[in-house]
């Protein structure tokens, strides 16, 4: 459980049916899809974005749309050099999915790309923020409604140095721990969050729950010390195909990290029942969209 690990080391290599077929239903389950030899090779002049220096200060990431080629978090003077670093590991993440997912190529949307060159390890931030506890994906602002948070990962570091993960318990379990104490949310907050612009669209019931567990798993530090979990390090020049809505996971250090964001509709999985919308609706036994 945990790490399936697959031998492939091109982003654009076409797999047997076979393999398609292992490898979604190892994803859908909650692996993560770790690929050790897939590597993302920077050009010679992008070596100079090796540095914690390209963040404008108060960003721990540079951000970038891959719709509209926007750059948010550096420089001025950077912006050319990042749009092409970026542009492309977003093409190549997505020839990656639609080579080893193609089930997902027809309803797989675009998310942002993100280039993280700070360390992770001895940031201060407040506990929600904190990912290097345990936690699934869910954020604030940004509700899912539902959909898949596909993420693909390249570990950049130049110097040898792992990015250094916990892998904590399956989805279900993490849901029958915390859902009992979550509350229900108050009649009409969540239409007057998305009136005041404080959430980008509507916050679903499924968006109220995910987060809840989001940050209850984050607060809960006896949780976080006792949990059933396994520290995994990817090391660097390797690549990892993650859900990461699904997987609970906790980032401890490591610097200098691409990842490429996808959505994905349930209706698009191969298995929709293994998602955590379909998960939390039936142990709550209501629908959540
Ligand atoms: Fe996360």
């Amino acid at each position: 459980m945990h790490l399936y690990e697959s031998n492939e080391n091109q982003w654009g290599s076409p797999i047997a049916e076979e393999k398609q077929q292992t490898l979604i239903s190892a994803l859908e389950s909650g692996e993560v899809i770790f690929l050790p030899h897939l590597s993302f090779l920077l050009q010679e002049d992008e070596k100079q974005l090796l540095s914690p220096a390209c963040l404008k200060a108060g960003s721990k990431n540079i951000s970038y749309s891959p719709l509209t080629h926007e750059i948010k978090g550096s420089f001025d003077h950077k912006i050319n050099l990042l749009q092409t670093m970026m542009n492309r590991f977003a093409s190549q993440s997505q020839h990656l999915i639609h080579n080893l997912f193609p089930h997902y190529q027809s309803t797989l949307q675009w998310g942002r790309t993100s280039y993280r060159p700070a360390e992770i390890l001895g940031r201060e931030t407040s506990y929600r923020k904190d990912d290097t506890r345990l936690h699934v994906d869910a954020f604030p602002s940004s509700p899912t409604q539902g959909n898949r948070i596909l993420r693909v990962f390249s570990n950049i570091n130049p110097f040898e140095k792992p990015r250094v993960w916990h892998l904590g318990e399956p989805f279900k379990q993490v849901a029958e721990q915390f859902l009992p104490t979550i509350k229900s949310p108050f009649p009409l907050s969540r239409n007057i969050l998305q009136l005041l612009g404080i959430t980008k669209s509507y916050r679903t019931l499924y968006d109220h729950y995910m987060l809840q567990i989001h940050d209850m798993m984050k607060a809960n530090l006896d949780y976080q010390r006792n949990v059933k979990k396994r520290r995994v390090d990817f090391p660097a020049n390797s690549t990892w195909i993650v859900m990461t809505d699904h997987v609970s996971h906790a980032a401890l250090s490591g610097q200098y990290l691409l990842e490429q964001t996808f959505n994905l509709p349930v209706l698009g999985m191969l298995d929709e029942s293994k998602s955590p919308l379909r998960t939390l609706e039936k142990l709550l036994n209501k629908p959540l969209i």
